[in-house]
């Protein structure tokens, strides 16, 4: 079969949102479903995934295929509680930037790869522009309070820009009662699509297990939240034109949004 990968970008303007939480739970609730899923560490900053898996130091990652000092296919680490592929991260000595010549060259090489779905874990920030043409979705990450959907607000207009594929996740709602409203939020965002994720003791728990949340509780709220947004991906397997269900999508993330909001722990 010749089916292209379904890449999901999980981005936000702002560190410490969720995204490699966020990542790494999409990509186990994918696996669950039996979906072949490849998750990469782009983070070369502060590259996490390896702490929140309780991975060792390997060798080569994302650093090394980027500068060509490596090949995806000899850079895989699979987590085999799950059978997820990753490409790590790995050490940098200096705050790195790379070329866009050398990340397309790399995201042309990632699509080739045999998944359903790749998802990119990211740092903080816009992503460069030249890879815009490998994504099939950006998640945009951030927290119910109004610096964090602000700035995701510009990250959104940036997509639309580029024209990619974008939807919010609204992650630790129901936390603080001053959080921002559905309302003020749709306000800021137009018509881009939205889900919230309830604030759960499960996730520092799970963190300190360095298992994701799916193989400790699946039944808990943060796990059925991602475990919805899978399921509005699962649809999409195989299928990176994805313009005829878009409208069906849409719909579906607003019949579920802020159901958290009511759950979380007040
Ligand atoms: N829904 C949630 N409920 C409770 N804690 C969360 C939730 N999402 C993320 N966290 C916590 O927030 C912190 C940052 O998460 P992380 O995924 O590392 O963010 P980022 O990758 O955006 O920097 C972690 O300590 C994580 O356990
Ligand atoms: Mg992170």
């Amino acid at each position: 079969m010749d089916k292209k990968p379904f890449v999901i970008m999980v981005a936000s303007q702002k560190g410490g949102v969720g995204k490699t939480t966020v990542a790494i739970n999409l990509a186990a609730a994918l696996i669950y479903q039996d979906y072949k899923v490849l998750l990469v560490d782009t983070d070369v900053d502060s590259f996490s995934i390896m702490e929140h898996l309780g991975i060792q130091g390997v060798g080569n990652g994302f650093k090394e295929i980027v500068t060509g000092k490596a090949e995806i296919e000899n850079s895989l680490f699979v987590y085999q509680n799950i059978d997820l592929a990753i490409i790590l991260g790995s050490p940098a000595d200096e705050s790195m930037t790379f070329k866009p010549e050398q990340l397309v060259k790399f995201y042309s090489q990632l699509v080739k790869q045999p998944y359903d779905f790749i998802i990119l874990d990211t740092k903080p920030g816009m992503f460069p522009s030249a890879i815009a043409r490998y994504l099939n979705d950006v998640i945009i990450v951030s927290t119910p309070d109004s610096p964090s959907i602000a700035s995701s607000a510009k990250l959104a207009a940036y997509c639309e820009k580029l024209k990619v594929s974008r939807r919010l996740v609204i992650n630790r709602s129901g936390y603080s009662k001053f959080e921002m409203s559905k309302e003020d939020t749709e306000k800021m965002f137009g018509d881009v699509a939205f889900v919230s994720i309830p604030e759960d003791k499960i996730v520092p728990e799970s963190l300190s297990k360095q298992k994701p949340v799916y193989l400790i509780d699946r039944g808990s709220p943060f796990a059925a939240a991602i475990d919805q947004i899978a399921r509005v991906y699962g649809l999409k397997a195989g299928d990176t034109d994805n313009s005829s269900v878009k409208a069906k999508r849409r719909g579906f993330f607003e019949k579920i949004a802020w159901w958290g909001a009511k759950d979380g722990n007040k």
